[in-house]
């Protein structure tokens, strides 16, 4: 058995925040964040959980297949700003709300990089004969678990949803052919919630509600990120013996125009090829991949049998990248 990528959808909250508006929060300005990032504006969600904005991509993608909902018999949700903090997890929370109260469901935690993890664990099972249709989410509701007193990450950071089918297939053109995904936890301290967990310095979530934001070096990480993302995209690329000039989409996490630029400029990828959707987006952390490939599908850009890149960088730090044709079904 083969694992193919069918469908996908995603969901982004109405209200938006502009970088005029949090020129009112912190000391920024527009320019700043336009010429360092290419962020215009994210998205914030209001009343709506990490699962409510989980359920309604995964509606979406699910309406976009001939695969029936009850033909569904694993989820698996990547998020760092999950409905609560240890359980339930929010897969269970989205697989109740979908109606599949019995399906297998867990969350995975490997920050940016959760959506390429996702899809590796539902390949693995599909390939192992164990499952046949997985749906696979990311989604995030950052704006929980941020600082809006810190200008270098409130600036970033957007809220949303994507999600994705994968489902068994035993034709080999169908099928996703290689990810790659790696983690180097000496980094940890780059990007993290400092409080909160059994490794905090605070006997309780409630001790110090400050180390329960995110934290991050980002020129550190910015450096790290470039150079990962760029060996990882080659590697996989060489294994699979294809030119980059053969891919349709590359796909990157959007986490900075700049990195995206650096990367693909490495690989001599076209504008054409280079799906950006940072500056209206921001960086959503595991929603941002499935938010993308929703973006070129939605504006007719993504045919069947097209090959995508994915590529992602994050918190762990985590990194991962994965060749995927367009298998709609
Ligand atoms: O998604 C997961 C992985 N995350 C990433 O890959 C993010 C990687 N990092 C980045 O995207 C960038 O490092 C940032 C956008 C976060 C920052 O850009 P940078 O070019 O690395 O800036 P910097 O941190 O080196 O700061 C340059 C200056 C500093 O001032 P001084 O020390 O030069 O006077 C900062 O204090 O910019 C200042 N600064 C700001 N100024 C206006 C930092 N944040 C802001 C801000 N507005 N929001």
């Amino acid at each position: 058995m083969y694992a193919a990528f069918r469908s996908i959808g995603a969901y982004v909250p109405p209200k938006v925040l502009s970088n005029n508006d949090l020129t009112k929060m912190v000391d920024t300005s527009d320019e700043w964040i336009t010429k360092r990032t290419g962020i215009k504006e994210r998205h914030i969600a209001e009343d709506e959980t990490t699962s409510d904005m989980g359920v309604k991509a995964a509606t979406k993608a699910l309406k976009r297949t001939a695969i029936d909902k009850s033909e569904i018999d694993l989820i698996v949700c990547a998020t760092i700003s999950p409905d609560y903090f240890c359980m339930p997890s929010t897969a269970t929370i989205i697989a109740d709300k979908l109606g599949l109260p019995n399906v297998m469901a867990f969350d995975i935690s490997a920050a940016c990089t959760g959506f390429i993890y996702a899809l590796s664990i539902a390949k693995a099972y599909i390939e192992a004969g164990i499952k046949k249709n997985v749906l696979i989410i990311g989604a995030e509701r950052l704006s929980k678990i941020i600082d809006y007193s810190d200008r270098a990450t409130c600036i970033l950071f957007g809220d949303g949803a994507g999600a994705a089918i994968i489902s068994a297939t035993d034709n080999k053109k169908e099928a996703i052919l290689d990810i790659h995904t790696g983690s180097d936890g000496s980094y940890a301290e780059l990007l993290m919630t400092p409080n909160g967990g059994s490794g905090s310095a605070h006997d309780s979530i409630r001790a110090e509600s400050a180390g329960v934001f995110m934290q991050m070096r980002g020129n550190e990480t910015f450096k790290i990120a470039v150079k990962t993302l760029t060996s990882d995209v080659k590697d996989i690329l060489a294994k699979n013996s294809i030119k980059a000039s053969e891919i349709s989409h590359f796909i990157p996490h959007q986490a900075n125009y700049r990195i995206i630029k650096a990367v693909g400029d490495v690989l001599e990828m076209t504008e054409e090829q280079v799906v950006l959707t940072v500056a209206k987006y921001g960086n959503t952390s595991s929603a941002s991949i499935p938010m993308a490939i929703n973006d070129i599908y939605e504006s007719k850009k993504l045919q069947p049998n097209e090959m995508m890149l994915l590529d992602a960088f994050g918190g762990g730090l985590t990194w991962g990248s994965a060749l995927v044709p367009f298998s709609p079904k």
